[in-house]
């Protein structure tokens, strides 16, 4: 039996569209942060009486896609360790469930790793973040802490993570607005399809977004705050683009996202180094350092409630407990 802690991670620059669905190919290279505050703790044991799996998500059984993704991820341990028993899987995610943040990359993360080690296998950081990536792209990128890459790859042993800064030693941290907590109405698998089939911008995107992977990786090992939230708003910007170009059109934006985009951009021409990242949801994610977390909120505000605003700090990689 083994116990794995995974944390979620914020992409600076987005996943989003498959090349190939079977294999959650991306497109293009993603870059994230792993946060500290939100992770989910999963428990695993291969069972010789279990006739399936068992799957407990905060003791609720996993039922549609996400048990699908797990028995996916499962089954790809068997086949590597020869393990023939059902796995009886606890999972505990400590995203609090107002915070409208993603838990597949922290759940499919902890998954593949306890998996593994309960299966007797002793597979390397590049291993796992492979294993994790057949239950959701973004949990490629939550085996590692810190500032993370996805390589897009052309198949599957070639599509995996790998830290860029492990140690972040230097004052950046995001800034969570709660917007909408709802479960929302498009999912990012449901997004992605339609994107890729329909919008005449996907094209552009997967160009842009590639051309923004250099640049990136040299903001941050510059430490440069104001390059890194410049790259990242402008990525986020173009990612959703492409969801006004889908046939039919829809948008994660609610009327509380754009003014809280909008305050963003009224902050920083106050001289204050802070940019926005949306995922696909309303909630916005604010890029900037500490020092500034109290004015920026302050000034937040008056759009949305102090309690719907947490603040995050870069996060730590896979633990066995
Ligand atoms: O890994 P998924 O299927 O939850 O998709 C994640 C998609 C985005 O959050 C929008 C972008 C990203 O890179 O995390």
């Amino acid at each position: 039996m083994t116990t794995a802690r995974a944390h979620t991670n914020i992409a600076l620059l987005k996943y989003w569209g498959k090349k190939n669905t079977e294999l959650i190919l991306p497109y293009n290279d993603s870059i994230s942060l792993t946060l500290d505050h939100f992770y989910t703790d999963t428990t695993v044991d291969f069972v010789s009486s279990l006739t399936d799996d068992e799957i407990l998500v905060d003791d609720q059984p996993l039922t549609g896609s996400g048990l699908k993704r797990a028995k996916r991820v499962l089954n790809l341990i068997r086949e590597q360790s020869g393990i023939q028993e059902n796995a009886s899987v606890h999972s505990t995610n400590h995203v609090p469930t107002t915070a409208g943040l993603a838990s597949s990359a922290s759940a499919f993360a902890a998954l593949a790793a306890a998996g593994s080690k309960a299966a007797g296998l002793d597979l390397s950081d590049k291993e796992l973040s492979i294993l994790a990536r057949h239950g959701s792209g973004s949990a490629s990128r939550s085996i590692f802490g810190g500032f993370v890459q996805w390589h897009t790859g052309h198949d599957s042993q070639s599509s995996y993570a790998q830290s860029i800064q492990s140690a972040v030693d230097w004052d950046i941290n995001l800034i969570t607005a709660l917007v909408d907590t709802k479960k929302k109405k498009v999912s990012s698998t449901m997004g992605m399809q339609a994107v890729v089939k329909t919008s005449p911008f996907f094209p552009a995107w997967v160009k842009s977004a590639q051309a923004d992977v250099e640049p990136m990786k040299t903001a941050i090992l510059n430490k440069n705050l104001a390059n890194l939230g410049t790259i990242a708003e402008n990525n986020a910007m173009r990612m959703h683009a492409t969801t006004f170009g889908a046939v039919p059109n829809f948008t994660y934006f609610q009327p509380q996202t754009l003014a809280i985009l909008d305050a963003v951009r009224n902050i920083r021409k106050l001289g204050v180094e802070c940019y926005s990242t949306v995922d696909a949801g309303p909630n916005v994610k604010i890029i900037c350092a500490s020092s500034n977390n109290e004015l920026i909120m302050d000034k937040l505000a008056t759009i949305i409630n102090r309690n719907q605003l947490l603040v995050c700090k870069p996060g730590p990689g896979i633990k066995y407990l």
